[in-house]
């Protein structure tokens, strides 16, 4: 009987250690599967990179000058998400000399190809050195007009704010450091809807803009913009919006809002459209009406167009790709969409008027301990969280 009892004892004693040990080893596990998931797509990233981006952008990632900005500067991987990077190879830059490197864009690489040479440029982030911009100082000038064509509708003709808030304000602009206001540019913030810039603006445009936002601070010194902005939106409705619409959208003349039209329109065929007209057509010449500035500024204004267009289209992908991580991780307990199931409905408007996005990020994050929530941090990234942020919110 004793003995019975003792060794029952030592059983239950040997399965608890097991379990244990288990317990302890499982995550690590995991852990390791996912390591060496990731070392593989870094070296498969690795031979892409050699055999498509060296010729532009080096070896090592270090640039080429006057070709291509380096990629392996602390500066762009802390400015730029996986989601930016990803979009960047994707899309490539129109206007510049980065190509469309996806299948979808005409592009030799897949979905995997890309993911995998996200994962190698981030792979030098631990030991990327600082690279001080190849573009130095940038020109408020050339930012006053990307601003006035394509910032203005949300920040207000002299930032102080509309739909977005006040970029004027000495408490933004002393409290900002130039490298916070490039990365809100660059990244935006979707959840809030500040469109993510980087994947239509240049870093030279980028840096154009921080110059001219930076104007303001000095604002108060008369030396800045020398010239005062011109009012291109009312340059439009006083002379073009009779016969191409409010918003160029068009009437008795053409659209001129359309990113198929502008995608195959060089500035100096616009400038040209202008100031010479379309004779034998209602589009007389304005070279007598406008000045050449003026002229430049409402290129400028189309370009804008085009580019919160490439926006929004960037904005609803990154909203539908959230609808897919929400069918494939949140609906089998939130039911589809989020309209509740096993776990809450995350629809309700009572419970998404009181939560902020900052809120249910992190909740999203960081789970709900004792719940059946997991938390998402880690198998997410923050890019998903803040798309998944503005699915749930009705990608306002
Ligand atoms: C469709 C509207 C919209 C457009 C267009 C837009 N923004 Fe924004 N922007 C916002 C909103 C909304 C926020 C606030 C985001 C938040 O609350 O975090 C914001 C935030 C910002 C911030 C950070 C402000 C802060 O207080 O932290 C900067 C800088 C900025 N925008 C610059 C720009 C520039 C430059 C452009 C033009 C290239 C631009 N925005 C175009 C809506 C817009
Ligand atoms: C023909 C030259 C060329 C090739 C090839 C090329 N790039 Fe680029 N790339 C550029 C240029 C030029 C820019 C800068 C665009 C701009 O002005 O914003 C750029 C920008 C980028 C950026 C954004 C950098 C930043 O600071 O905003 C990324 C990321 C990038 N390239 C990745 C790649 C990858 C990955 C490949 C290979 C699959 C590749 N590029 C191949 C020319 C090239
Ligand atoms: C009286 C009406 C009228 C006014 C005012 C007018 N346009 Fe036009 N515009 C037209 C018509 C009609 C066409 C199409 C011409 C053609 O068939 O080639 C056109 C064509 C254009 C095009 C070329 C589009 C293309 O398909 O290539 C541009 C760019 C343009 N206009 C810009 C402007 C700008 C900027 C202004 C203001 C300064 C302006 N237009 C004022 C009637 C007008
Ligand atoms: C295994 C089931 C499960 C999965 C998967 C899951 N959740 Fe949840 N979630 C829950 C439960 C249960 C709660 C309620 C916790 C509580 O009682 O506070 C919850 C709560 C939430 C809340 C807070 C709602 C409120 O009313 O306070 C948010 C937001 C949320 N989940 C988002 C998500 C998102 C986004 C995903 C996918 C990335 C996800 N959840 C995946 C089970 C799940």
């Amino acid at each position: 009987m004793e003995r019975k009892m003792v060794a029952g004892l030592l059983l239950s004693l040997l399965l608890a250690i097991l379990v244990l040990a288990y317990l302890l080893l499982e995550p690590g596990r995991i852990q390791a599967a996912a390591e060496q998931i990731r070392e593989r797509a870094v070296t498969h990233g690795r031979d892409l990179f050699r055999a498509n981006c060296t010729a532009c952008h080096g070896p090592e990632g270090e640039g080429t000058p006057g070709l291509a900005p380096p990629l392996n500067a602390q500066g762009f991987l802390e400015v730029a998400g996986d989601r930016v990077i990803h979009d960047l190879i994707a899309n490539g830059k129109a206007g510049t000399a980065m190509p469309a490197w996806a299948e979808d864009n005409g592009g030799p690489l897949r979905e995997v190809d890309i993911a995998a040479l996200v994962a190698f440029i981030r792979s030098w982030q631990p030991t990327a050195p600082e690279i001080p911009s190849q573009t130095t100082g940038g020109s408020p000038a050339r930012g006053s007009r990307l601003y006035a064509a394509t910032c203005v509708v949300c920040h207000g003709p002299n930032g102080e704010g509309n739909i977005g808030p006040a970029l004027n304000s000495p408490q933004f602009l002393e409290s900002r450091n130039d490298q916070y206001i490039r990365s809100v540019i660059t990244e935006g913030v979707l959840s809030k809807g500040m469109p993510t810039w980087g994947v239509v603006l240049t870093a030279d445009q980028i840096t154009d803009l921080v110059a001219f936002i930076r104007g303001w601070q000095a604002a108060a010194t008369p030396a800045l913009p020398a010239k005062p902005l011109i009012d291109v939106a009312a340059v439009f409705a006083a002379n073009c919006q009779v016969c191409h619409g409010a918003n160029g959208q068009g009437g008795f003349g053409p659209a001129l809002a359309r990113p198929e039209l502008l995608d195959t329109l060089t500035d100096a065929a616009i400038t040209a459209t202008i100031t010479d007209g379309r004779p034998g057509t209602p589009m007389r010449s304005w070279q007598d009406a406008l000045s050449a500035e003026e002229i430049a500024a409402l290129v400028e204004l189309l370009r804008g167009w085009q580019r919160a267009a490439a926006a929004r289209t960037d904005t609803a992908a990154a909203l539908s790709s959230a609808a897919a991580i929400f069918a494939a991780r949140c609906a089998a307990c939130h039911g589809p969409g989020g309209s509740g199931g096993f776990a809450t409905d995350l629809r309700r408007p009572e419970y998404l008027a009181a939560t902020t996005a900052e809120e249910l990020a992190a909740v999203i994050a960081t789970g709900r301990p004792g719940t059946a929530m997991p938390a998402w941090q880690g198998r997410l990234s923050p890019e998903e969280i803040a798309a998944l942020v503005a699915y749930l919110r009705g990608g306002e």
